[in-house]
């Protein structure tokens, strides 16, 4: 199968695609979605077939109004349509009770529960207009690799095995969306995001973030959560905030093969770097730095004498709490170690 990129003025053939039951990765704010019409049962099937994706992790249902959310949820609270008034369109997802036989199974991974999302993406809102259905929408990525920020990391992860890519350039937020359930009285965030709970606490009182740990075979609250995630080819270690940069330069020297450093733009400036230094950019700041990541992870999975990354840390407070989550899990939890410098 070709995969087609269509561009802007393209939407009603991306559309169309979408209505004949085929699969057309779209952008958002965050990263980029792999949609299908959610009410297809055989097209959101073939979602999880081409991400590689467990059938157990359920799909987020993109719509492009709070209508489109009542057709297919048991109810909305008041405090999650305060806070769809609030932060839609935008990058917070509402988990609601479903509405019973309104979409299936595999949609939902078995659960009573949906996730709604609103992206803040206009070419997107376009295309739920036009196809008239609200579309799934898991990363347009490989499942396991870091999730797509551009047209081109979707390619390379899909093509051929989807119909299309809408393409809108690099994504402006570059981690995923605020994961909240709204479906019991305790509303919990499953998965940080650029609405943080602060923003969500100023409009709806105190919340909980959920941080436990889930096994192999238990059913985890997220169930994406259980899963090995953002993972390069290489290992990637943090660089903890108080850790010095000379001393991890010193560590590259030593190394018998090429290692990536993401950090950033004053720490890049800063360092005599020695020729296995392989140095990618975060940018001035947390918020260029989110942009920028997975672009980062993904780059170095492209040069195989890349054996490890090293990666700068930010404080995990606002957008940097969703930043530090997604390089722990890429980082599988590993920091740098200064004692490990010979
Ligand atoms: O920013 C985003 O959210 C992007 C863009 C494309 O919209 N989408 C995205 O989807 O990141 P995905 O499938 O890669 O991540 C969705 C997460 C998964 O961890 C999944 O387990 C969880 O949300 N999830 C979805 N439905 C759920 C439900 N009903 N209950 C609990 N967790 C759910
Ligand atoms: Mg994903």
């Amino acid at each position: 199968m070709d995969t087609k990129i269509f561009r802007h003025g393209e939407i009603a053939q991306a559309a169309a695609a979408i209505k004949r039951g085929e699969l057309v990765a779209f952008p958002t704010e965050t990263v980029y979605g792999l949609g299908a019409d959610a009410t297809n049962e055989k097209a959101v099937k073939n979602v999880y077939l081409a991400k590689g994706r467990p059938s157990d992790n359920p799909l987020i249902v993109h719509v492009n109004s709070i209508a489109m959310v009542e057709k297919y949820a048991a109810e909305i609270p008041d405090n999650a349509r305060k806070l769809m008034d609030t932060f839609w369109p935008g990058s917070l997802t509402i988990i609601l009770k479903i509405k019973k036989g309104a979409l299936s199974k595999t949609v939902t991974g078995g659960l009573k529960t949906v996730a709604f999302r609103y992206p803040d993406c206009q070419p997107t809102l376009d295309l739920i207009e036009e196809a008239g259905v609200p579309l799934v929408g898991p990363s347009a990525n490989t499942s396991g690799k870091p999730s797509p920020t551009t047209a081109q990391h979707v390619y390379h992860d899909l093509h051929g095995k989807i119909a299309g890519i809408v393409d809108n350039g690099p994504t402006r937020v570059g981690v995923e969306s605020t994961v909240l359930d709204m479906s019991t009285d305790h509303p919990v965030i499953l998965r940080p995001g650029a609405v943080t709970k602060k923003d969500i606490e100023a409009v709806i009182g105190s919340i909980d973030l959920n941080h436990h740990k889930v096994g192999k075979n238990e059913t985890p609250k997220a169930p994406g959560m259980k899963y090995k995630h953002y993972a390069p080819k290489a290992q990637v270690y943090i660089v903890d905030e108080d850790t010095d940069w000379d001393k991890v330069v010193e560590w590259i020297r030593q190394q018998p093969f090429d290692v990536g450093m993401m950090a950033e733009e004053k720490v890049l400036q800063q360092e005599v770097l020695p020729m296995n230094a392989i140095q990618f950019s975060l940018g001035k700041n947390v918020e260029d730095a989110s942009a920028r990541l997975f672009d980062g992870l993904r780059q170095f999975d492209d040069q195989p004498n890349v054996k490890a990354i090293v990666t700068q840390a930010f404080p995990a407070h606002d957008l940097g709490g969703a930043y530090m989550n997604r390089l722990n899990k890429s980082a599988g939890g590993m920091h740098f170690d200064s004692n490990a410098v010979k």
